[in-house]
């Protein structure tokens, strides 16, 4: 199996968290805006653990690669020489470091964030001096999701057409690949998320006024 039940729960539920922050902060609406952005943050940490201890096709150093390794897929993909990736291709990999380094920083700075009105970030009592740069940066780096977003779903619809890859069917079911090992420590990984997302969730209540 290439993506395991964790791994794949991980993708939907960050997907859904992600549109869920992104509607609610442009809207102004902060009660569900922090609770989907620290469900995001909680997913975020998952992510990295289950990317050090996690099955085999979601560590990073599987599809964490260097640049040659990246030019070499591009000049493959140019002459459509590619095998079929049983993972992540050394091109997308570069998109999900970047999706994942966006919404860790957007989650991470949220705690700091108010919005100058009612409304402190739940860790603003720790390390006050912060908050303002922080919330700096979370204002500025959200101009950044929907490009990342509408690049992320560009590359998927690319494979789909040019290099007939069903990747949107194959995160939905696991999708199978000789190469592919048998996924492990399944219900560890079921545990750790939930406790992830439960953990960073509960910062909500240390919210001060709301
Ligand atoms: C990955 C998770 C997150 C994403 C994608 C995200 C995204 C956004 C977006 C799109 C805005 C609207 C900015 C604007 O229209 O100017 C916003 C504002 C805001 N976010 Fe987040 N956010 C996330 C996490 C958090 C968290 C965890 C918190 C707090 C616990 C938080 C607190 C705030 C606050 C207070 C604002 C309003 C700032 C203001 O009015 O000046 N965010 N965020
Ligand atoms: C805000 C929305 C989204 C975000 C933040 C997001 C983020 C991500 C991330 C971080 C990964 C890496 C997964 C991992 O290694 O654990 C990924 C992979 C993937 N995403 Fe999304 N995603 C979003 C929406 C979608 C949607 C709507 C679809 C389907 C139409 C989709 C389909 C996929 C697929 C198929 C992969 C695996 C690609 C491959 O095989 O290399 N994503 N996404």
């Amino acid at each position: 199996m290439v993506w395991d039940l964790p791994t794949r729960l991980f993708h939907w539920a960050f997907a859904i968290s992600i549109v869920g922050a992104f509607l609610t902060g442009r809207e102004g609406n902060l009660f569900w805006h922090e609770l989907f952005g620290l469900a995001a943050l909680g997913l975020f940490v998952f992510r990295i653990i289950w990317g050090v201890i996690g099955h085999k096709s979601a560590q990073f150093k599987t599809f964490v690669v260097g640049p040659k390794k990246i030019w070499v897929y591009l000049f493959g993909l140019t002459r459509r020489r590619n095998q079929p990736t049983p993972g992540h291709n050394p091109l997308g990999a570069l998109s999900v470091l970047a999706l994942l380094g966006l919404m860790g920083t957007l989650g991470v700075t949220g705690l700091w964030t108010g919005d100058d009105i009612l409304y402190e970030g739940p860790l603003s009592f720790l390390a006050p001096d912060w908050a303002g740069f922080a919330g700096r940066w979370h204002i500025l780096l959200q101009e950044l999701i929907l490009p990342l977003v509408g690049l992320h779903l560009a590359a998927l619809l690319t494979h789909r057409v040019f290099l007939k890859e069903r990747l949107v069917k194959r995160m939905i079911t696991g999708g199978s690949h000789e190469t592919a090992p048998r996924p492990t420590r399944t219900r560890a990984g079921l545990i750790l998320l939930v406790t992830c997302v439960s953990a960073a969730m509960s910062l909500a209540a240390l919210t001060p006024n709301y």
